[in-house]
């Protein structure tokens, strides 16, 4: 095997861990290579560098999203605000901020991880492979982004080689994730994948455990609605053989919303 087919594959596996909600830290990483040294590679012409170094500390920037989020009183509103936030490490290294897709308003919110390569360039969550499977899951059980659904991520910038968001990149970003339930008002929430699933619930059981049961997520400023976690379509692309579980906690959606009705 290749070194690159090497590393392509250890990242994938890490990859599938991390979405099992297995803590695999830095995870596993390719035998060393016996090269010779070579001096670090200066960052290529208009790469921008995420600076991990803060002017404040942690909790005065999420202090700063706490009143920027409440301030906001609608969605475009809010949109404006999270552009605006310098707080986020990520913010530096990406292209686009990537706020929201769908419906303002909508029934159903779908809330994922963070934009990937597409996402960055388009501005838009879950434009690439992964939200084209999301599309045809939302499909299945008759929602869409064109009619009844809002889709978001619980961070605004993509991480750096598509790595998971860290704790305080989530930390940051969270008062605007629950100030845009609060505006957007759904009547269920889905999350995708283990990152957002723990994110939101606060937890550090895995998506293994937590997918497929509804459960009640309440905002600070006292929002309840239900949240069904389910694998992250990236996940499923990897591990087709998920799908049939994916479906039933989609049936259990549709049969939570109908009913509502
Ligand atoms: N994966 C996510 O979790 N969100 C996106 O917007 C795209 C891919």
């Amino acid at each position: 095997m290749s070194q690159s087919a090497t590393e392509t594959a250890i990242e994938a596996l890490n990859a599938w861990w991390r979405d099992m909600g297995v803590d695999v830290g830095e995870g596993v990483s390719a035998p060393p290579q016996h090269k010779p040294p070579q001096a670090a590679r200066p960052a290529s012409k208009g790469e921008r560098v995420p600076q991990r170094k803060r002017s404040k500390r942690l909790e005065d920037w999420i202090e700063d999203a706490r009143q920027s989020a409440a301030a906001a009183t609608s969605l475009t509103d809010l949109k404006s605000a999270i552009e605006a936030f310098e707080g986020c490490p990520l913010r530096a290294g990406a292209n686009k901020t990537v706020v929201y897709d769908g419906i303002e308003g909508a029934p159903i919110m779908v809330i994922g991880e963070g934009a990937g390569g597409t996402e960055d360039q388009v501005g838009l969550p879950f434009v690439g492979k992964a939200g084209k499977l999301l599309d045809k899951m939302l499909a299945a059980i008759d929602l869409s982004r064109a009619t009844n659904v809002f889709i978001t991520n619980v961070t605004y910038w993509r991480p750096p080689g598509n790595r998971n968001p860290e704790a305080d990149e989530l930390a940051v970003c969270r008062p605007f994730v629950d100030r845009m339930i609060e505006l957007n008002a759904p009547k269920l929430i889905i999350s995708a994948g283990g990152v957002s699933a723990k994110s939101l619930l606060n937890t550090k059981t895995g998506i293994m455990k937590l997918r497929g049961k509804l459960v009640d997520y309440t905002t600070p400023g006292g929002l309840t609605a239900p949240l069904m976690p389910t694998f992250h379509p990236a996940y499923l692309l990897r591990r087709p053989q998920d799908k049939s579980r994916a479906w039933r906690d989609l049936l259990a959606v549709k049969a939570q919303l109908d009913g509502m009705a």
